[in-house]
């Protein structure tokens, strides 16, 4: 079953880190190191550095690190053995077979294969006469035959176990077809009984960035509930990671400007219009990680919710996430329609574009909500308007954009540009100082320092810590000194748990492959465990990793030990005993 370390190694080689990572980060140049914006959280300048000599990477802003099988397994959300697959298959390598292919592997192909028999079942199904009412439908919703294509959509038909037959005559069982949420199961009456998920449904097929058949939607084709039913997270869906019709959308975005609707129908009506550069989420309010996934192909985002209240409040949750990620939002200023789909069949693609192109600005958007929220008309109204309007212009950090918004802030209120500016800026600056105050406080307090997730026990052990990390970075850099280390040292000299756990797998895979790297590691620690290692290898860029630091750790961590033995007192003597309390004493002294 395991794959032998001689192959990981072999793949390593191969697959270079720069290579992988390019095809889901921009990577630009940074002296000798690569740099790009850290696709594990969300930034806006460049944190993570990749490492081609060590070939790792280690993101500064949130501690994401570790070799080229890490970087998969966290971007592709996969474990170990099938990160390590992947890679092998991107570079055309062989897996040695240690026992056949791994089982969640073996279950996440089986789902997207009978995803995609499913999709096919489901079209099929639409252009047959058993589907009549759901073509009927989607013509009806205005969508031209070339869309139902594009899109793959299909039709569920009325009954229980359509779909059951059909996948179970193409060989899938029925724990695939569970697996795949396309099925569901009751055991009501007693005994068991599985019955199709979708039925009497127009069906929309989610599809991810490499073509696969992820999930469902359907619809109902009447005002029944639930108007829309979406499959449920499976092995290969997670709903908040994924974008309704990004894969469409990724090889048509000009300028990196995308569209986000909010329901399938709006983006196949603003698609056919001829907007290819559409996305919706599925069926849930935005997540960061699906403002990431945008950012990765756009600078820029015109929100197009509804035009209801609850469109708005999505508009506004939605403009931190995307902010956050780097992105530029706009806000559709859509009136006389309920929802892009409604305003496109109401006054066409032309004028859609127009909406399009006048989209407000973030401030614009805030300024108009404000003006809803208070009544401009009374004094009193027209004050808050003021005083609120001036908060937000002090958030914006370009000096033209508030220049602009405060002279139409002026306009609105009869209040002087010049005491609008004034007053947003001495907002700003005591905004600033208050946020340097709590950094400075942090760090004061020494939280920003010491806490350390993956190794506890550091903070109360800090010195011995510091020496155990010096060790293993020496080692990692050096792995031909493993040897004559580990005479030199034991696993007893360590004190944090972390740090000896790592000490005696380096030892291990060194004696078993007679090398020792990164990616040997990553088959033992898990993806936070590597952040922490491949920072300790990043941190020590800027310090002194010579062979006599080495010794002054390995020096450390012998004392440290010497000092802290009670269990040799047992038959110690007086003497003895009476040194040891003078140590401990000391020992918290100093503390
Ligand atoms: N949605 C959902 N479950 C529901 C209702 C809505 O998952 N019961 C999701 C769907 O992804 C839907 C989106 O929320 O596309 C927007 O909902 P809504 O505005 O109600 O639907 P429309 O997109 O306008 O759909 P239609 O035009 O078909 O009524
Ligand atoms: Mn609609």
């Amino acid at each position: 079953m395991a794959i032998p370390n001689s192959f990981i190694m072999q793949l390593r080689q191969t697959a270079d880190i720069q290579d992988v990572m390019s095809s889901y980060c921009s990577i630009t140049r940074a002296g000798r190191n690569q740099k790009c914006l850290c696709p594990f959280h969300s930034e806006k300048t460049p944190s993570l550095v990749v490492y081609p000599d060590t070939q790792s990477f280690y993101c500064f802003g949130c501690g994401a690190g570790g070799d080229v099988i890490t970087f998969i397994m966290k971007i592709e959300n996969l474990d170990y053995v099938e990160a390590v697959r992947f890679l092998a298959r991107r570079y055309n390598m062989e897996v040695p077979d240690g026992g056949g292919e791994d089982r969640a592997y073996r279950m996440r192909t089986r789902i997207y294969e009978l995803n995609r028999e499913a999709a096919r079942f489901f079209h099929a199904c639409l252009l047959s006469p058993a589907g009549r009412e759901g073509l009927d439908y989607l013509t009806g919703r205005g969508l031209s035959e070339k869309t139902i294509r594009t899109y793959g959509l299909g039709f569920a038909p009325q009954g229980w176990d359509h779909l059951i037959h059909h996948l179970r005559s193409k060989g899938f069982t029925m724990d695939e077809m569970i697996a795949a949420a396309v099925v569901a199961r009751s055991d009501r009456s007693g005994t068991a009984r599985f019955y199709d998920q979708f039925r009497n449904r127009v069906m929309f097929p989610i599809i991810d960035l490499r073509g696969n058949v992820i999930a469902f939607g359907g619809r109902v084709m009447d005002d029944s509930r639930p108007k829309y039913l979406n499959s449920a997270d499976t092995p290969v869906f997670k709903k908040s990671r994924n974008l309704f019709s990004l894969n469409l959308a990724k090889n048509q975005i000009e300028h990196r400007r995308l569209i986000l609707a909010e329901g399938y129908m709006d983006v196949i009506s603003i698609y056919q219009a001829g907007f290819h550069n559409v996305v919706a989420t599925l069926g849930t309010a935005l997540t960061e990680e699906q403002a990431r996934l945008m950012a990765q192909y756009a600078d820029d985002v015109v929100i197009s919710y509804d035009s209801d209240a609850a469109g708005q409040k999505a508009s506004e949750r939605a403009i931190p996430l995307l902010s956050q990620a780097g992105i530029t939002t706009r806000v559709l200023a859509m009136t006389g329609a309920k929802d892009p789909d409604e305003y496109i069949k109401k006054y066409g693609a032309a004028r859609f574009k127009l909406l399009l192109e006048g989209a407000n600005s973030p401030m614009d958007f805030e300024l108009l909500k404000i003006k809803k929220e208070v009544d401009v008309n009374t004094e009193e109204g027209k004050l808050a308007y003021l005083r609120r309007g001036i908060s937000v212009l002090a958030r914006l950090k370009n000096p033209l954009e508030r220049e602009i918004y405060a002279g139409k802030l002026a306009e609105e209120t009869g209040v002087s540009k010049a005491a609008i500016l004034d007053q947003a800026g001495g907002m700003a600056r005591r905004e600033e100082r208050t946020a340097k105050k709590r950094e400075w406080n942090e760090v004061q307090s020494g939280r920003a320092l010491y806490q350390d997730r993956i190794n506890p026990q550091k903070a109360s052990h800090l010195k011995a810590a510091m020496a155990e990390e010096q060790v293993l970075i020496y080692l990692l850099r050096n792995p031909d000194s493993l040897e004559k280390t580990g005479d030199a040292l034991s696993e007893e000299d360590f004190v944090t748990d972390f740090n000896r756990r790592v000490f005696t797998l380096l030892l291990q895979k060194g004696q078993e492959t007679g090398a020792v790297d990164l990616s040997v590691l990553a088959g033992e620690l898990n993806p936070e465990e590597m952040g922490k290692i491949s920072g300790l290898l990043a941190k020590s860029r800027e310090m002194d990793n010579s062979k006599q630091q080495l010794l002054d750790s390995i020096q450390v961590l012998k004392e440290n030990r010497e000092q802290l033995k009670p269990a040799d007192l047992k038959d110690g003597g007086e003497e003895e005993l009476k040194r040891f309390y003078e140590q401990q004493k000391q020992k918290k002294n100093r503390r």
